[in-house]
């Protein structure tokens, strides 16, 4: 059996990028094979084991056909006779489809290493249409590598377009689907991976909320500028869209309770907080109670980091919102509930009386 280091290791030790994690593939062994040598088997039916010390995934050379709709309708064949070239062929870019051996040379039967160096996202046959979520790596992989110069080659953008017009997007699931829009906009420039969506018209069958929507890639370009979390960032790509749309944006990926909860917060207060410096002191305190920002300051400063993100998106030098608003969050966190429970107050009295309190601390706020 020979053993080849693929995939994204090769890829990105070719462009000096760190190598995250190492996929190993293994031609002209059975499973039977691994198994004797200890390597552990992933599923019941998928090719894929892991190294008994490493734990690093290793898979037989396979070859795959389509026998439904969606990710649950591949069936795999993997057998020994399966070569490097057949496996690699049914990968999903040339500059994924690389394979290095034990002495290290590089073996690219797709000319893979000719693409990285011309920059180009290019997948490697037709068999690329085989997983429609490779619309979405693909977008990835162009958000990723866009501060080197990277495109998506025009026939790729052709065939991506072709499997968006297809219908297949939508047989892919929730998990799936919101896996690769999270990491997508985790990366450098994650605007890039919306407009490469739209390029191909893929963006109106994942997100067609957006496509007439407003313009809210600059404010998610500065997102990733200034290292904002995921929660920061899902929010601003969805900043001024109608409740129902964000909500429905929310539901169609299941996106993580935090996100959808920016993202709702946002939409309801984002323009609040843009005129915080006028806002009467009554309404200051309706928004931090809303917020509540006694038991949820994490959640207080990512608002402000979205809506700092939007107004430097549209040019503004700096928001000083931000630092008025955490100064009033300071100013109503500050007021001491002891004397108030010393005076006997319990319950609602309680509750309101400590309102009370923090509305005179924000009033001699908005005065200093
Ligand atoms: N692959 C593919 N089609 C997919 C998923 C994966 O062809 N839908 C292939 C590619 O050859 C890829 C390899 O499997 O390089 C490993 O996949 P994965 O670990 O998901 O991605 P990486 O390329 O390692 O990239 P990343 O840095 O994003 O993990």
């Amino acid at each position: 059996m020979q053993i080849y280091k693929v995939g994204g290791a090769v890829r990105d030790r070719l462009l000096d990028r760190t190598v995250s994690d190492v996929d190993w593939l293994v031609v002209g062994a059975t499973v039977e094979q691994m198994q004797a040598l200890g390597y552990r088997p992933v599923g019941a039916d998928f090719p894929v084991f892991l190294h008994p010390k490493t734990g690093e995934e290793y898979a037989l050379a396979r070859t795959e056909r389509k026998s439904g709709r969606g990710y649950g309708g591949f069936t795999f064949h993997a057998s020994p006779e399966v070569t490097l070239e057949e496996d690699l062929v049914r990968r999903d870019l040339t500059i994924n489809a690389m394979a290095e051996d034990a002495s290290g040379q590089l073996h690219d039967p797709y000319h893979g290493k000719a693409d990285l160096d011309n920059r180009l996202l290019r997948h490697v046959s037709p068999a690329f249409a085989e997983d429609p979520l490779r619309v979405l790596r693909v977008a990835r992989f162009a958000a990723r590598y866009a501060p080197l110069g990277f495109k998506v080659a025009d026939e790729t953008l052709a065939l991506m377009r072709q499997i968006a017009a297809s219908g297949e997007l939508q047989a892919l699931t929730a998990e799936r689907s919101w896996k690769e829009i999270e990491r997508a906009l985790m990366e450098a420039e994650p605007q890039v991976f919306i407009e490469v969506l739209r390029s191909c018209a893929a963006l109106e069958e994942l997100m067609p909320e957006l496509v007439h929507g407003p313009d809210t890639l600059a404010a998610l370009r500065q997102a990733a500028r200034h290292q904002q979390p995921l929660t920061v960032r899902w929010a601003c790509l969805l900043r001024g869209l109608e409740p129902a749309s964000v909500k429905a944006l929310n539901q169609r990926f299941k996106a993580p309770r935090e996100c959808q909860e920016l993202a709702v917060l946002v939409g309801e207060f984002a323009e609040k907080a843009d005129h915080a410096l006028t806002l009467a002191p009554e309404q200051l305190l309706e928004i931090l109670q809303r917020f509540d920002i006694y038991r949820r300051p994490q959640r207080f400063e990512e608002f402000i980091g979205a809506c700092e993100m939007a107004a430097l998106g549209h040019g503004q030098p700096s928001y000083p919102q931000a630092d008025y608003l955490r100064g009033a969050a300071a100013a109503a966190r500050a007021v001491d509930v002891k004397p108030l429970v010393e005076q006997g107050l319990t319950g609602q009295g309680l509750g309101e009386a400590l309102k009370g309190e923090r509305l005179k601390a924000l009033q001699a706020y908005a005065q200093r």
